[in-house]
Formats: C-alpha cells, structure tokens, sequence
C-alpha cells in the first residue's frame, strides 16, 4: 500500500512535524513550505544517503559546494537568459492566468500526443478553439514568455540598474561547469568524471502546488559526469539504471517508478537525450497516464556548456563567448587531443524525494480493537527517528531515569528519543506513524533482570533483549546504510 493521494500526506506531515506551511502567522506565503523537526531529518538522510552513493561509495566523484548566486553573464551563456521561461496565457474574461503548456493536462479528454501535434501544427493559435478551464469562455490573450529566474540585485545600487541585475540559480548545475578547470586542476583527475553537488535552486514557478511537489524555492542534488564524447551514450544508460536502483535501495516500491523518454519536442535546449524518473505521485488520477510525474532527471548534456562557457570556440567566424577568459577544453594526455567532453547529468529534488519517500512508506493497519492505524514504513535509513525508549509508568522515578539512560547510551549510534507523554498505546500509535521501526520499552521487570521490550514497527512483534545487548542487537536489525 502506499498512500492514496498527496493530500493524505499534508495532513499527516502538519500533525506529526514533517512540514508545514510557511509563513503562517502572516496568511502564509503561497507554495512555500518549512521542514519540522521530523522533515529536517528526513531531507538530512536523503541528502547523506545520495552523497554516500554518489561520493563516498564511488572512486570517480567530487564534490561541490558553489554560490547561488553568480555572475549574471553565466545566465546569458548557460541560454538561462533567453530560454529558461514558461509560456503564459491569460483569459481576457476572468483574468486567470495559465501556463499554455499545461493547459493540455485541463483537456483532459484529449491525449498528450493529439496535444504536441495540434502545438506543432497550428502553435498556440490552436488554443482560440478551446475554452478558459475556469469561466468556459473562449477569449485568449496571445501566448507569451515568462522568464522563470527570480531576479535581485547586489549592492547599494538603484533597482532598476542593469549592471546590478542578479539571479538566483534556477538550477545547481552551473555552478559545477563555471568551476569544471577548477576541479579538474586541483583534484588532479582524468576523464571520466564527475562532480556533485546539492543545494537550493529557485524557480518563480507560474503553478507551483501539490504540496512541495512543485515550489519557487527547492533543493536539488545534481552531479556532471564528464565523458569522452562517443562515450556518452554508454554512460548516460549506466546513470539512468543505477539511479533507478538508488530510489529502490532507499525504499521506494519499483511499482511506482517509471522511466520516461523525453520526446525530442520535450528536450531542453541543451539536450541530446532525456530519460525522466517518474513516481506515481498522483494515483488518484482517473486516467492512468496523469497518475505519473518527475522525480528526477537524467540528461546527455553534450558539450553544450563547457563550450558555451568558453572564451575558445567560434560559430561563423565569431566567438560564441565574448566575455568568459578560459577555455574548459581538456586536453588527453594519451591521444594528445584537446576537446570538449560530453556530460550526463542526472538531477534528483531532494523535496520530491522526501515526498515520494512519505507516499511510499504510507500504510494503514487495523490493530485488535477495529481502530484503523497509521504506519510510516519508511527503509530504516531514512527514518528521522530510529529508537524511541519508552517508560512503561511515568510515575517511577526508577523507570524513568532507566529509560532516559538507555536513551543517552544509544545516542552516539543512532538518532534516539525519549517519550512519556502518553499511555504505551498511543506512545506506540505515534512512533509508528513517524516511521521509528523500534520502541524501546522500560517496565518493572526492567529494574529486576536488566532487559528491556523491543517492538518492531512493521510487525508489532515484541522481543526481550538484555539491556548491555541492546546497542550490538540494534546494529544488527538495522537495515545496511541506516
Ligand atoms: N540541471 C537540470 C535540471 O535542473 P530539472 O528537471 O529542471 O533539471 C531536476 O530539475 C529536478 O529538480 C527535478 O527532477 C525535480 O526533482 C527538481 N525540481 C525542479 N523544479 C522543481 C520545483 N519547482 N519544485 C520542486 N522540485 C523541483
């Protein structure tokens, strides 16, 4: 089972202190979300866990950490400047605004494919036939772009002065080809490569919604791998099928995963081939087709960037750079050649991830009584808590202070809590819906033969475990990478 709809999960993640709304005291601020005390801890194990993977475990990769934001001519260069916007529509009747392009996912009686061609035949102009999903009139503004790069400026300096003007990343990837010599030069590697890096992007999204689905500030983990052109094609399959196990290593049911082809008129301007990763993040969805959406991305980039980013390169007699002072060639020590190398870029959200994560993991089991419980079963290495130690009676100092003490002996090997603010049943009913797979319980018997009551979350079995075992018992149940 996973969960039935986002909205089952909004509501767990208020009550239980994954997310909430932001800005709430004030109205709230549309689409923007914070991560509680259990959320902070989910995203911190989806972070560790794919740094792990794709760092650590790894002999070919480097790490980054670069600014948010940088120089704007990286913006003009990348194709931000000119490309990276949505198309917007607007009904002259009732004012509301579309995204064009999404527009399609209103006709919901008409397939994605009849949709491109009409796009491909007639453009826009076809939209004139179709009327405003929200007043059923026909009475269409024309289409026109809108940039999705939010825009400030850096210093003391008028608003409205270009030479201040600034973006916020739209995305964590330029940042690692503007330092690709960097790299390459102070780690001292040879191709084949990569660098990954995780960090916040922004997006003025003109639809964001579905909880933290789609929003205007998002976290993204992306790693380039540089190749020899003619390898790309090897590699980008490698990197789709390994990032296809990584979402099942960290529990996510192959069932709701998908990989999507790109269609070429889908394809980013800088793209060869793209292969999205899906998750039925909507299985409430009647038609089959709109129950899938992306969680990551995985694209052959060419050697789009490292040229566009370089001072050497020219098209019709004319650079294509005139302000960047490098060239990111790289030059094989074994061929003797200078060239561009190609990179595969696979791009996960860590927001989505944490989303797909709850939606997964979500289960309803019916305990003895008929009462319909909830239960997180989240994979033991991203649970954000993976021992509760629980006093059977508050009112025994004994009891307590044996909890709290086992409680601080297992903090240095896993995240641990102590509760006594309620009876052992709802102690337990809370624990299993944050996805903890161990209560730990301290009783009577406790204070007389040294041992404590383990009970698993998944199948509510309760084992004795001597308490100076405990800690080698744990260990052990745990699932690798916990
Ligand atoms: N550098 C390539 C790139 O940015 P993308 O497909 O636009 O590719 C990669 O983004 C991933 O970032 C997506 O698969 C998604 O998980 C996440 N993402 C993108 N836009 C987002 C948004 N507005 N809100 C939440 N996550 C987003």
């Amino acid at each position: 089972m996973s969960a039935p709809s986002i909205e089952t999960i909004v509501s767990l993640a208020k009550r239980r202190g994954f997310v909430y709304p932001s800005s709430e005291i004030y109205g709230g601020l549309g689409s923007a979300w914070d991560y509680g005390p259990l959320g902070v801890e989910l995203a911190n194990n989806v972070r560790q866990a794919w740094w792990r993977w794709m760092v650590y475990e790894r002999d070919d990769i480097e790490g980054l950490d670069s600014s948010i934001i940088l120089n704007r001519l990286v913006w003009k260069y990348s194709g931000h400047e000119d490309t990276f916007s949505d198309p917007l529509v607007d009904c002259r009747e009732c004012q509301s605004r579309f995204r064009a392009d999404k527009l399609k996912e209103e006709y919901r009686q008409m397939k994605m494919a009849q949709f491109q061609q009409q796009v491909a035949v007639f453009g826009w102009a076809f939209l004139e036939e179709f009327p405003c999903p929200n007043c059923g009139k026909v009475n269409w503004t024309g289409v026109r772009p809108f940039n999705l790069m939010f825009r400030t400026h850096v210093g003391a300096t008028a608003e409205d002065d270009p030479d201040a003007l600034v973006y916020l990343r739209p995305e964590t990837a330029q940042g690692i080809f503007i330092n690709f010599h960097n790299v390459l030069n102070t780690s001292r590697r040879k191709l084949p490569f990569g660098v990954a890096q995780i960090g916040k992007s922004f997006r003025n999204e003109v639809t964001p919604g579905n909880f933290i689905f789609r929003t205007r500030e998002f976290e993204q983990m992306e790693m380039e791998y540089f190749v020899r052109p003619g390898e790309d094609e090897q590699a980008h399959q490698e990197w789709i099928d390994a990032c296809h196990q990584w979402f099942q290593k960290i529990g996510i049911s192959a069932d709701n995963l998908r990989l999507y082809e790109q269609p070429k008129e889908e394809l980013a301007h800088y793209a060869k081939r793209t292969v999205d990763i899906q998750y039925r993040f909507f299985p409430e969805r009647e038609d089959e087709e709109r129950n899938w959406d992306e969680l990551m991305g995985i694209a052959n980039r060419t050697d789009f960037d490292l040229k566009t980013h370089s001072k050497k390169p020219e098209k019709d007699g004319k650079r294509i750079n005139e302000n960047s002072t490098e060239d990111l060639s790289y030059f094989d020590e074994q061929t003797k050649q200078r060239f561009y190398p190609y990179v595969i870029e696979p791009a996960a959200g860590v927001n989505r991830t944490v989303l797909a994560l709850l939606m997964d993991a979500y289960t309803e089991k019916t305990n003895d009584k008929g009462e319909t419980r909830v239960i997180l079963r989240l994979h033991h290495s991203m649970a954000p808590i993976k021992v509760a130690v629980l006093p059977l009676a508050k009112n025994k100092p004994e009891i307590v202070g044996m909890a709290k003490a086992i409680k601080r002996s297992l903090q240095p090997i896993v995240r641990a809590v102590y509760d006594d603010t309620g009876g052992i049943g709802k102690l337990y009913a809370r624990q299993d819906e944050i996805g903890t797979p161990f209560c730990v319980t301290v009783d009577h018997q406790s204070l007389e033969d040294e041992a404590v009551t383990v009970r698993d979350r998944d199948t509510w079995e309760q084992e004795r475990i001597k308490v100076a075992d405990l800690p080698t018992y744990l260990l052990q149940r745990f699932s690798p990478g916990a």
